[in-house]
This record gives C-alpha cells, structure tokens and sequence, in this order.
C-alpha cells in the first residue's frame, strides 16, 4: 500500500493523492447517497499520460480501478464497491481546444463540465447538441461513459450521436488516441462508439473530439396542464406533427410539482392544477403561438417568449430532481418504451408502488418514451421495489435504462433488456480489453 501510494504521488504529485475520509467521502458517496463505497485513495491526475502511469500502477498489481467524472451518475457507476480499489478522478483534465468554426468541431477534455463546453461553443457561435439539468458538474468524459441523453435528445440525439473520436486509456495503460476530427473514417471498428454507454468498464476517456452545431434559438415555450399522461402523450405528437422545429418535450406531474414547489417556493405554473404537464420548446422564426392555441389539448396553458420567462417554465422541469432528494433518497428507475405504452405503463406502476407502501414521482423525455420513475420509501439498501418496477417496463416492451446506465444499481437484472447472446458478446468484447477485469468491476455485469 505504501509502495503503491509512493508511486502513484510521484506520478500526479502527493497533493493529488487523497486518502483522508472526511476528503474522499465527496468521491465515494454518489450524488443520490444511496451508493456509497470506499476506496484505497482518490488520485486526479493531471493528463493523459499521467492516466495510463497511474492506471499500469495499478494494473501490475492487480488493482481495481474505477473512473469517476463529475460524480452525477444516478446508478452508483462511479462509486467503488470493493475498498481495494483506486479511484481515479479526471476532473483536472480540462483541456478545450479552440472551436474548428470549419468542421463545427472542438476537442475537449474529459474533465470539460458540460456547462463550459456550452459557453465555449456558444463563444464560438456554435451550440453543443447534449444540455442537462446536471451541466455544472457532470462532465465530457462521465457524460461520454453513460451515452448521457438529456433535454435535447429528440432534436440531437444522445451523446454517442454527438462523438466523432476519443482518446483513451486502455486497462493495460496503453492510450488509444482519434481526435483528428474526420467525419468519414471508415477504417474498422468504431472504438469511441464501443466506449460510448460502457460506462468506465472498457476504457478511461481522457479527452474526445466532438461534434457541433448552428444554434437553433427557442422561438417559444409552451407548458400544457393536461389531464393525464396520455394527453400528454397525444400532445406531444400533435404538436410535433404541427411545428418542424421541436427541441424538447418534457413531462411531469402533480406529485413532482408539489415537491419543486415545496424545496424551490416557486409559485404555481398554471391558475389551476393539473394531474400531468408537458414541457415543449419550438424553435425557428415563425410564431406558432395562435396554431398551438387551436389544438383542442391545450386547454390552459403558459406561452413564454423571451430568456427569463422561459427559464421560469424550465425551472419546474428542471428542479425535479434536486427537490425528490431533498425529500428522501430515491429509487431511481429510468426506463422507456413505445410512446403508446406509456399509459398502460403509468397505471400499472402505481399499483405496484403501492404494493410497497411506497410513492412514485414520474417525470421524464416524453417524446422519447422515457419515464424517470423515483420511487420514494423503500429503504435504500432494499431492491424489491426496484426489481418490480423494472419488470413491469420490461413487459411493457420497454427497456430498463433509457439514458443512466445500468452502473451498479442494475447489473443484476440486465438481462431484463440484453438476450443471454447479446450478454455473451459484452462479456466477450470486455474480456477482450480488460482481461484481468479491473476496469469498475461489478459495474453493468453483476460479478
Ligand atoms: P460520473 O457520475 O462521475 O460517472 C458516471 C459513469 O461514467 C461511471 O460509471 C464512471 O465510472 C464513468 N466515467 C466517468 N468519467 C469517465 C471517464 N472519463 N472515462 C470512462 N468512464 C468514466 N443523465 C442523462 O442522461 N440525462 C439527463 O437529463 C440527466 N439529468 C441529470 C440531472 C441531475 C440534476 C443529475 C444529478 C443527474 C442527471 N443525469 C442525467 C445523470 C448524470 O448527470 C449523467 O449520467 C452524466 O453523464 C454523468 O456524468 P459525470 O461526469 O457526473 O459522470
Ligand atoms: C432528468 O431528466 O432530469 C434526469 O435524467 C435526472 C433524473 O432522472 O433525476
Ligand atoms: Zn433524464
């Protein structure tokens, strides 16, 4: 230990070795507080290369390793389980490269927060095509490992569709490296596409080249009081059919917003309340304020056309997630399935929370199909409920991560969404690249 500890100080400097508790606890508990673990020690290297010296340390001793970005994963993916392990931290890696306004491309590091690749491109007059609700923190690299989705991924996809290269860090400590930005490259296997959604157990991402794009101003914002999810459902669809340029859809209902009003005293959205809500944004030039207002849906609504106001319509969305932890630690389940299944879904579910005395608070990407379902009540250490809800998304065609990841919270059940041949062929490919199995063991296989 002291051997180890010696050698990796010299590699990244004794100040970044932590392995005082009341410091590393920030790193090994997750954000939700449901996952906590322990490691060996916190090291936040400072480069690439400092990366592959610190990961062979580890490798010639046959130590775990496990990956952590901005710590705002919500399946326990970037929390160690087994005290062994070494806890790498890629916070410092923050190289940005300056836009190449050309191709509409940037090469960041993978310790970027999402909010600084943001404000960089939008500098540049560019937009980045991932935004969520955890932009201050989470970062390239985390964002990168889970295929992080968000609020913008029917109009730009998830962030796989957003990756043209990555540098890495192999389990062997060898860098793997494509940042050269060619948009035609079809030269065998996509290896930043097979490190996209991995999350940390095939490679350390240390930087990747990404794509950009011409920015799309909201030309409006509509929330919707509606009756019920599937009106919301119905809207969704009637207003995407109408208006060309949809950048967001977004859900919730009652019980969340009693919750963001209670954490947040924001005043009530709409002069009456409503069972369900939808979120919409529009973009491009045309005012299709008047057409929204015939569709026979939209019974009350709240139209915003400038910055503030439509900030003020995000916030109720947008301080979800924030006010159910104030409430509690939830059971995080993030499925999705066909749009016209989500009702069915939505009506099974509370019966089955019920069954645990337990309460959901369901909001989500719902031109996606993607429900986050948090279920507040259980005990965290319990996974019946968990399991139940999960099950039910499964027999409604659907799968059992939408856009976090299966981490640690769901190795056990994925065969839930991944045939025995597909698990046979993950297994296969992480085998391949990590033989002695000490990328974040434990981490999307159950061991
Ligand atoms: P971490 O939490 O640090 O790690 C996540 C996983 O990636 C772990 O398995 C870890 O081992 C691995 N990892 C981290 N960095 C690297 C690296 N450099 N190389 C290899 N592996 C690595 N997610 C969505 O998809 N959509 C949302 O809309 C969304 N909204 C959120 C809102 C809030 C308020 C919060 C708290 C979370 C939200 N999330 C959302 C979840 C979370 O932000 C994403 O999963 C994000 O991608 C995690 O990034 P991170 O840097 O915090 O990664
Ligand atoms: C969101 O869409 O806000 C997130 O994925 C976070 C969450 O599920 O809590
Ligand atoms: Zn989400």
């Amino acid at each position: 230990m002291e051997d180890l500890l010696a050698e990796l100080g010299a590699i990244v400097g004794s100040d970044h070795v932590l392995t005082d508790p009341d410091v590393t606890d920030g790193y090994t508990t997750d954000w939700t507080r449901r996952f906590r673990g322990q490691a060996r020690c916190v090291i936040r290297p400072g480069s690439t290369d400092e990366v592959a010296a610190v990961v062979r340390a580890c490798a010639r001793r046959d130590i775990p390793v496990v990956p952590q970005g901005g710590n705002t994963g919500l399946v326990g993916g970037g929390v160690p389980a087994d005290e062994k392990s070494v806890l790498i931290s890629l916070r410092r890696l923050r190289r940005l490269d300056p836009v190449d306004t050309l191709a509409s491309q940037v090469t960041a590091g993978a310790g970027v927060t999402i909010a600084a690749l943001r404000a960089h491109a939008a500098a540049a007059g560019l937009t980045y095509g991932v935004d969520l609700a955890a932009r201050d923190s989470a970062t390239v690299g985390g964002t990168i490992a889970t295929n992080a989705g968000g609020i913008q991924t029917i109009r730009y996809g998830h962030t796989r569709a957003q990756l043209l290269g990555v540098e890495a860090v192999l389990a062997d400590g060898s860098v793997i490296s494509r940042l050269g930005g060619i948009a035609s490259d079809n030269t065998g296997y996509e290896l930043a596409q097979l490190l996209a959604g991995s999350e940390g157990t095939l490679g350390i991402v240390t930087a990747a080249r990404l794509r950009l794009h011409r920015p799309e101003p909201v030309q409006l914002t509509l929330l919707a009081g509606l009756p019920s999810i599937e009106t919301a459902a119905a809207l969704q669809a009637e207003v995407r059919a109408l208006v060309p340029g949809i950048r967001a859809a977004e859900y919730f209902e009652a019980a969340g917003l009693a919750l963001v009003r209670a954490h947040t005293g924001l005043p009530a959205p709409l002069a009456a309340a409503y069972p369900a809500y939808l979120l919409v944004d529009i973009t491009g030039s045309e005012d299709f304020s008047e057409r929204l207002s015939e569709l026979p849906l939209i019974t009350d609504a709240s139209v915003a056309m400038d910055g503030p106001a439509r900030a003020a319509l995000w916030a109720y969305r947008e301080r979800h997630t924030e006010s159910i932890s104030a409430a509690g630690i939830p059971h995080k389940l993030d499925v999705a399935m066909p749009v016209s299944r989500l009702a069915g879904f939505r009506a099974e579910l509370s019966e089955v929370v019920a069954r645990f005395d337990a309460r959901a608070i369901v909001f989500g990407h719902i031109a996606a199909g993607n429900l986050h379902v948090n279920v507040l009540g259980p005990s965290p250490e319990d996974d019946a409920v968990d399991d139940a809800v999960l099950a039910l998304a499964a027999a409604h065609g659907g799968t059992i991560s939408a856009e976090h990841g299966i981490g640690r919270a769901k190795a056990a059940v994925l065969h839930l969404s991944r045939t025995p041949a597909e698990i046979a062929a993950m297994r296969a490919i992480k085998s391949g690249l990590d033989p002695a199995g000490l990328l974040n063991p434990g981490v999307l296989f159950a061991r």
